[in-house]
């Protein structure tokens, strides 16, 4: 709450600011009415399948006062309940009120709950299914914690534009369809045990730097930095994955901190009533970002349904009165309680076996606190293939991987052992990180005290790293980390075991008889702060130095998004190496199912990993308040729709690794490619379908077929990932993106047959002219099917005529 006086105080001087800044903001071509004005807010309907959540909304909102609905609007402080946020009860109609809480790995800040894999972790499994599990899982102990609203998964903001991104290891990938799959799977798996998915951030979040209105060194405001960006790009890129979370039912959607072309993104009225509410048909909530209200009357008008965490800055009482007197019309603020309520309804809420919000979660967990154990034995399984999928084996040198009854391992690396805690109780510190920049973005970074921030800006944890920081991390009953797992497994082999967890430079330290050392380094990130680099001297030099005495040297990477391995990835001695992400508490018992042969290792890159920095050009660094935008930081999405695999597709950069690739313990061969049109598909350029949740409801149609065969020519089963890229046959479209994928598992010497649909809108391109998406009908699409993006032996064509 010391957070919120501070922002009134900033209204203020923002004014001020605004005031002696003319010249800079006259000279800001991006400042005025780029976002064009979109009012008023399209109300519910209750369209496709939410008619009858939408009457019992409207029956139970039309019993309520003026303050009733506006109270339903709002969140407040109270001081009894464990949630992020909440939303006041209505005793009299048997309404207990609501219960937001993070976040997308797990229930965040109780006990008696998991820690998931990560969003990327997801991502780098490729697993349709496994996330659907996932989410499933997880959706039952928001359940039982009493959480009405779980704040993700999804997270499909930040799609990753920036490679530094801080939260880039939320979401599931840097490509859109991938992440739009993984997205529905989330919020079917969430919503199916009757808690609200919230889909975030809406959007163009991709940065964290300046994210916030800030004071700069002078004692300045500096507004938060804008997201410039074209009408075609955020369809096809940044729109793409929030309309697969809408269709698969997301009940609830949360806008974001930033400006989207200039304008704030809880209070754009071409981002939530135009794009979300009117062109996607949303028919849920949108609920603020913490504090990022920037408006009362003009969030209201601009769509915003719901604000947390307090109500009480811009609206509640003042939300009535603007109500009384005529500034937002009362069929606004009706809609939004309705809005509310029809995703309770929606999300079957009113079932009487729903737990009563809040009901496992305690304010202070050193307290004397209800035990609510959330977690269901059938997540077990779940927790732990979700942590083995998510690994990317990169390097693999004559089969050093998986390992043979070793008789002498060494394991070295800051990141083998368990985190430090820095707190006592219950519950992962995830600011415990040893290897720390400058503090680069301290005026910036926690300046409201909104306690998303740590205090240094992360470069590695001093410990294993199974989550990111921020409003994202989770609090696991346990963290297996590599050693303790490893350990397990050498009492049972009889392996020696030598180890060094705290020299970078353990010279002479390599005992000569190791069968392998293992190395063990991580790459941290955290919410509210980009990453200082997206590699780091200490980690690089331990690697080197340990493969300066050891030949046969296997590296493991935990890292919150990319992390560059050109200081010694051709280094012969360095024989293997996994990209871990963040597998959650079930790290090192994964990683010891891979290393030793059990499952054989088959995840692939959602990103795509440079030889050096300055391949990502543009898209390495965030952009700060720079001249003339010294108040107005202004970011131009320039690349259009060309950022990570598409950007290095057009500029023919040659990756180090490219996205969707990954080894595995096998070899496998693709062939028998086919391809051909559905029959009886409507072959119209434009969609001529209702708007139901999503956008038209024949985007979703299968109009086409891709078909091929994989066939395990190794020695060991494995589960390979199908991708399928579509190059498109119109004017400024990649050379190919990604438009199917399917994981298989094949044993030695057998065939798999995987099939791949092409829904309408996987074909199309964004028409700006017609506001629509457009077919190219007659034309050759061009079609690749392979183990990765660039390594796509099967190509065909596709003519939709
Ligand atoms: C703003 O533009 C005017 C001319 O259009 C120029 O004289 C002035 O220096 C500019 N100011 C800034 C701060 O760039
Ligand atoms: C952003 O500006 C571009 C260019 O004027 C416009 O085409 C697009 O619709 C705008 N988008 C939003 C969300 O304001
Ligand atoms: C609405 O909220 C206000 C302030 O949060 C509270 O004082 C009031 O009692 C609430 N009214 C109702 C009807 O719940
Ligand atoms: C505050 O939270 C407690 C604990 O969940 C709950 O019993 C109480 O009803 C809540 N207060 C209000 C006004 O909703
Ligand atoms: C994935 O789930 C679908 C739907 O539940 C099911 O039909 C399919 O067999 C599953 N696939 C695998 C590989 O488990
Ligand atoms: C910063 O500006 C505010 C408002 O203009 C003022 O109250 C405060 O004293 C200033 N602080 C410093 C350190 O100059
Ligand atoms: C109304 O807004 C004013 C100014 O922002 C604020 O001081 C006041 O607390 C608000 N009142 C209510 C009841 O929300
Ligand atoms: C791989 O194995 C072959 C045959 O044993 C050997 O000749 C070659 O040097 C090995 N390669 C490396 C990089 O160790
Ligand atoms: C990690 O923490 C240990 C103490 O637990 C300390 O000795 C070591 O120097 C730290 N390593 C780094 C890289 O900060
Ligand atoms: C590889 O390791 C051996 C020791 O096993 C060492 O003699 C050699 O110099 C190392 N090579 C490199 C390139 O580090
Ligand atoms: C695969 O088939 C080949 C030839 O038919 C056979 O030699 C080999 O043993 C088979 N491999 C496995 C693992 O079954
Ligand atoms: C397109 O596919 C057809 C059938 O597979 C083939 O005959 C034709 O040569 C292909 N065209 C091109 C340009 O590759």
């Amino acid at each position: 709450m010391a957070g919120m006086k501070v922002f009134s105080l900033l209204a203020a001087s923002s004014f001020l600011r605004y005031a002696s800044a003319q010249d800079v903001i006259r000279n800001d071509t991006f400042f005025y009415g780029q976002s064009p004005p979109v009012y008023p807010s399209p109300e519910i309907e209750g369209l496709g399948d939410w008619g009858d959540a939408y009457a019992k909304a409207q029956a139970f909102v039309a019993q309520l006062t003026l303050e009733e609905k506006t109270n339903l609007t709002g969140g407040f402080a109270n001081a009894s309940s464990g949630c992020g946020g909440n939303i006041r009860g209505i005793p009299r109609l048997g309404f207990n009120g609501l219960c937001l809480q993070d976040a997308g790995q797990g229930v965040r800040a109780t006990d008696f709950v998991n820690a998931y894999a990560s969003g990327i972790h997801a991502g780098a499994s490729w697993n349709k299914n496994l996330t659907f599990d996932r989410a499933y899982a997880m959706g039952g102990e928001f359940r039982a914690k009493g959480a009405s609203i779980a704040l993700g998964p999804p997270v499909v903001g930040p799609l990753g534009r920036i490679a530094r991104g801080g939260r880039n290891w939320e979401g599931f990938s840097v490509d859109p369809y991938l992440s739009g799959i993984l997205a529905a799977e989330s919020v079917r798996g969430i919503q199916s045990r009757g808690v609200i998915s919230c889909t975030k951030h809406f959007i163009l979040n991709e940065q964290e730097l300046n994210r916030i209105p800030t004071i700069n060194a002078e004692n300045e405001t500096v507004e938060a930095s804008s997201s410039n960006i074209d009408d075609r790009t955020m369809h096809e890129l940044y729109m793409w994955p929030f309309a697969d979370a809408l269709h698969a039912g997301t009940a609830s959607i949360m806008c974001s901190y930033e400006r989207i072309n200039n304008s704030y993104g809880c209070q754009n009225s071409k981002a939530l009533n135009g794009l979300l509410k009117d062109e996607l048909g949303y028919q849920g909530f949108v609920v603020s970002d913490w504090g990022a209200q920037e408006s009362g009357v003009g969030s209201a008008l601009a769509g915003l349904d719901m604000v947390m965490p307090s109500g009480l800055q811009f609206w509640g009482g003042n939300l009535t009165q603007a109500v009384r007197n005529g500034s937002v019309p009362e069929d606004r603020l009706t809609d939004m309680a309705t809005r509310i309520m029809a995703a309770w309804y929606y999300t079957n809420q009113d079932a009487p076996d729903h737990p009563y919000p809040g009901i496992g979660l305690a304010p202070n967990l050193l307290l004397p606190h209800r035990i609510v154990d959330a977690r269901d034995p059938s997540a077990r399984p779940v927790i732990l293939q979700g942590a083995i999928e998510g690994h990317v084996l990169v390097k693999n040198t004559n089969n050093t991987l998986p390992l043979r009854s070793p008789k002498l391992l060494s394991l070295y690396g800051y990141d083998a052992k368990s985190p430090d805690f820095n707190t006592p109780g219950p519950g992962f510190n995830p600011w415990s990180f040893g290897l720390q920049s400058h503090n680069v973005n301290s005026v910036i970074c926690g300046f409201f005290g909104r306690g998303v921030c740590p205090p240094f800006a992360p470069i590695a944890q001093n410990g294993t790293f199974i989550v990111g920081g921020g409003s994202g991390a989770n609090n696991p009953v346990y963290i297996s980390a590599p050693y303790n797992a490893i350990q397990e497994q050498a009492i049972q082999d009889g392996t020696q075991l030598y180890w060094d967890f705290v020299n970078a430079n353990a010279n002479g330290s390599v005992h000569a008889e190791s069968d392998a050392c293992l190395v063990f380094i991580n790459a941290a990130a955290s919410e509210g702060v980009d990453r200082p680099s997206l590699r780091d001297d200490f980690s690089d030099a331990l690697v080197t130095n340990i493969a300066a005495q050891c030949s046969n040297t296997i590296v493991t990477i935990h890292n919150a998004g990319i992390r560059l391995v050109d200081q010694w990835i051709e280094n012969p001695n360095v024989t293997a190496v996994i990209f871990g992400h963040l597998p959650g508490q079930d790290s090192g018992r994964a990683l010891v199912e891979l290393l030793y042969g059990r499952t054989s290792p088959s995840g692939k890159l959602p990103y795509t990993v440079a030889r050096n920095e300055s391949d990502y050009g543009a898209l390495l660094d965030p952009v700060g308040p720079v001249p003339p935008y010294t108040y107005f930081p202004q970011d131009d999405f320039r690349e259009g729709v060309n950022i990570d695999y598409r950007a290095f597709d057009a500029a023919g950069i040659e990756p180090r690794f490219e996205f969707g690739f990954g080894l595995t313990y096998t070899t496998f061969e693709f062939a028998n490619l086919a391809s051909s049109v559905v029959s009886g598909a409507s072959l119209s350029a434009y969609p001529t379908g209702p708007v139901i949740q999503g956008g038209n409801a024949d985007l979703w149609d299968v109009i086409a077929t891709v078909t091929a065969s994989v066939t395990n020519t190794g020695n060991v089963a494995a589960a390979e990932v199908a991708q399928l890229y579509v190059g498109i046959p119109s004017a400024g479209q990649p050379v190919r993106q990604l438009r199917g994928f399917e994981k298989v598992l094949v044993h030695p010497n057998q065939t798999a047959h995987v099939e791949f649909e092409l829904r309408r809108r996987d074909l199309s391109v964004w028409d700006v002219v017609a506001q629509q998406w457009r077919l190219e009908l007659g034309a050759e699409y061009h079609v690749y099917v392979g183990s990765s993006s660039r390594d796509l032996p099967l190509v065909g064509n596709l003519t939709l005529a």
